[in-house]
């Protein structure tokens, strides 16, 4: 990530941003936060609220009606459509309704990103089977979408959105067609992908999931405006802000040391098995990570 004009500490920058469908009144209104690289987000709110709206800006399939929207430093709003696909490229994304090629086996769906990225024939079938076992499909690899129940088409569709190892990962509602046992399972996946250095977005409505997460990492959006309760979109969080500020000036404590720690391990691809989560369905606080919080917090950062 070393896109001229990038602000570093940024990977998603949002000035008051309103988005509109035709001539409609706004969907998505006033929206002014920050991302940051390595962070992991819950996107939430009620039916309707514009979570959907909100990723579709996110993975650059929708233009903002009014504001700044700068995704790797770049103002998305002024960057020619032709340098687009380039950057969608580092966006993985998970639709709510799936989207898998009908006539494409759940092998070839997520061999899809690494054809397109142009890595050779011969070096696909091994990620792309360590992938779907990972995921739980290791016996499904040769099945059409149509013969898939929609827990598994879900696992597809986040197999091939995690392969290539995007630097944002966009997920829309990845849970909702499969099990509690399941939903923990996907989630220790976006974790370990976020412990690779992935932002994660996720929107869901799982309030069981949503009671496990800091309030600090959940954006709620009601009627198209994101609320701040916490204050943590406009400022981050005093001590995040302090962290941050130590380790800018490499100081030695414990707690970046931690951080430096999960940095610098070597980064194991997607498909690693240490990188796999783990089978067991514990119903405790959702594990994310040892000392997990966001690498970054969430809210108005360095412009
Ligand atoms: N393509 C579109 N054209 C016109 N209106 C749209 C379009 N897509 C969404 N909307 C409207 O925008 C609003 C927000 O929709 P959106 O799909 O973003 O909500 P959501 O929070 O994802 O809902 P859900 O939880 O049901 O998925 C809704 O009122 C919806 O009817
Ligand atoms: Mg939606």
């Amino acid at each position: 990530m070393s896109d001229a004009g990038q602000t570093p500490d940024t990977i998603v920058s949002f000035d008051n941003v309103g988005l509109r469908y035709g001539t409609d009144t706004e969907v998505l209104r006033d929206l002014s936060f920050t991302l940051f690289p390595g962070s992991f987000y819950f996107l939430t709110g009620a039916s309707g609220a514009g979570k959907t709206s909100l990723l579709k800006l996110l993975y650059l399939a929708q233009r903002p009606s009014r504001g700044v929207v700068k995704m790797f430093g770049r103002d998305m709003i002024t960057t020619p459509r032709s340098d687009l696909p380039a950057f969608r490229r580092r966006i993985g994304v998970v639709f709510q309704d799936f989207r898998l090629v009908e006539h494409m086996n759940a092998f070839d769906n997520v061999a899809l990103p690494l054809r397109v990225a142009g890595v050779r024939e011969a070096d696909l079938k091994q990620p792309v089977t360590e992938m779907l076992s990972w995921v739980g499909l290791a016996h499904r690899v040769e099945a059409f979408p149509t013969t898939l129940s929609g827990g598994e088409q879900q696992r597809v569709a986040i197999a091939r959105a995690v392969i290539g190892r995007p630097d944002i990962l966009v997920a829309d509602e990845p849970t909702g067609n499969v099990d509690p046992e399941m939903a923990l399972k996907l989630m220790r996946m976006f974790e370990a992908l976020n412990r690779l250095g992935t932002t994660v977005v996720v929107a869901t409505h799982d309030v069981h999931l949503l009671k496990k997460v800091p309030e600090s990492l959940i954006m709620r959006l009601d009627k198209g405006k994101l609320s701040d309760p916490t204050g943590a979109l406009k400022y981050p969080p005093r001590s995040e802000k302090r962290s941050e500020k130590r380790s800018e000036t490499s100081s030695d404590t414990s707690s970046e040391r931690r951080s430096e720690v999960r940095s610098e391990q070597p980064a194991p691809k997607p498909r690693a098995k240490a990188a796999a989560p783990s089978d067991e369905g514990d119903d405790g606080p959702i594990d994310l990570g040892p000392g997990f919080k966001p690498r970054k917090p969430f809210g108005r950062g360095p412009q």
